[in-house]
């Protein structure tokens, strides 16, 4: 075997892994041989999972009566490539904690193999998973048409819980209380994690989960404080501008800008004891490998929902999220691989969505698929985009 590429193939593996599991590269100054034998063992490891025989996935889903949402995101998530292959092996089976059958996991499983198909199925009917869905989640059984990102958020909580490889009740760990000692960001934040992963630990938070920083800075003493909080998808406000196009970037400007708040709507401060006049920041601590983002269409105001049909254009191969990161991480880049989108109004819409495969983009409208130039996903339409880290573009 010429070593180079293996070695560099290894040295990748480990730079992402110091990069994007929260190690830290002092910490990771293992020996070469420890890496080199246990990465070896995860490639090999990876590649009998991808010798799953696989259909082409160009393959559309009934409507079974306003279930264009539930379509819709299926599709994204059968092009999540790491959920896909758990799912398929039937690998949740070995790792989950409870005894229970993961009836709405065996039923999605059983969609995805539709739709996997190698004798390639002309149309799946997602009528049982759908039905297995509404038995674990009876908010979603009334007959109107549901929000896709509501659904989704729904959908991937039910299957984590399925195939949560903790047990149900556990209690909670002891916290050394070091809130008021100076510890490093990092291992605040590292710490709130390791918590996270006592409790809800699974291949959903293996791929969508992440970690949101909020800073709190006080006007009055200039104490800083942070606050860590487990996100599975970012929504994003769209500025209010005339303009009827507006950037990703300028949606994730916004998300992440400085705000203010004024003594009544602040947290109280840890240093003065009460609330103060402070400013709060939001920024990404710890990036899932998928990170899904939900543009924030629908505005709820005291009567009525309605819908901004704003234009956000986004990046398809190189979407940067390593200026909304922790300072000096770098670039993070992610790649586009699906997008769900929202057409019509608030009460009569219609759900489809455009996945990524090696041939190019298809376009998924319930039972119908069509292939699509990359040009034209852009569109008003666009309502939640999934992105996959592109590991091959870790530099530093
Ligand atoms: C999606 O399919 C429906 C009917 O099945 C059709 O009316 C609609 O025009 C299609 N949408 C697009 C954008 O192709
Ligand atoms: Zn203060």
């Amino acid at each position: 075997m010429p070593e180079p590429v293996v070695e560099k193939t290894c040295e990748a593996l480990c730079r992402s892994l110091v990069a994007h599991n929260g190690l830290q590269p002092e910490s990771a100054d293992i020996s070469r041989s420890v890496v080199y034998t246990s990465l070896m063992g995860l490639l090999l490891v990876a590649d009998k999972k991808a010798d799953i025989p696989l259909g082409s996935g160009q393959v559309g889903l009934r409507n079974i009566g306003n279930t264009c949402f539930l379509n819709a995101v299926v599709q994204c998530l059968s092009h999540t490539r790491g959920l896909r292959d758990y799912c398929l092996t039937k690998a949740y089976l070995q790792e989950k904690h409870s005894k229970q059958e993961p009836v709405l996991m065996n039923a999605f499983t059983h969609v995805l193999s539709g739709l996997w198909d190698v004798q390639g199925q002309d149309c799946v009917n997602p009528g049982r998973f759908y039905s297995a869905f509404k038995d674990a989640v009876p908010y979603f059984s009334g007959y109107s048409q549901q929000d896709a990102q509501e659904f989704l958020r729904f959908l991937l909580d039910r299957l984590h819980t399925e195939i949560n490889r903790r047990p149900a009740k556990c209690p909670p760990s002891e916290t050394t209380e070091t809130k008021h000692k100076t510890i490093r960001l990092a291992e605040q934040a590292a710490a709130m994690w390791k918590k996270h992963l006592e409790r809800d630990d699974s291949r959903i938070v293996d791929l969508f989960s992440g970690q949101l920083r909020s800073s709190l800075h006080c006007s009055v003493c200039s104490h800083y404080s942070n606050t860590f909080d487990v996100f599975c998808d970012l929504s994003l406000p769209i500025p209010k501008r005339s303009g009827d196009t507006v950037s990703l970037k300028e949606c994730l400007d916004l998300f992440s800008q400085v705000e203010k708040l004024d003594a009544e709507n602040a947290p109280l401060c840890e240093r003065c004891r009460r609330r103060t006049e402070s400013t709060k920041r939001l920024t990404i601590q710890r990036f899932p490998k998928v990170i899904v983002i939900h543009l924030n269409r629908f505005t709820t105001s005291r009567y009525s929902i309605s819908k901004s049909t704003v234009c956000v254009t986004f990046p398809i191969n190189h979407l940067d999220l390593g200026p909304y990161g922790p300072v000096d991480c770098g670039p993070v880049l992610y790649k586009l691989y699906a997008v769900c989108y929202h057409s019509g109004t608030v009460n009569m819409g219609h759900y489809t969505a455009c996945c990524r495969d090696e041939d190019g983009w298809w376009y998924y409208n319930d039972s119908s698929v069509q292939q699509v130039p990359e040009d034209q996903l852009q569109s008003s339409q666009a309502y939640v985009l999934f992105y996959q880290l592109d590991s091959n573009a870790i530099r530093k």
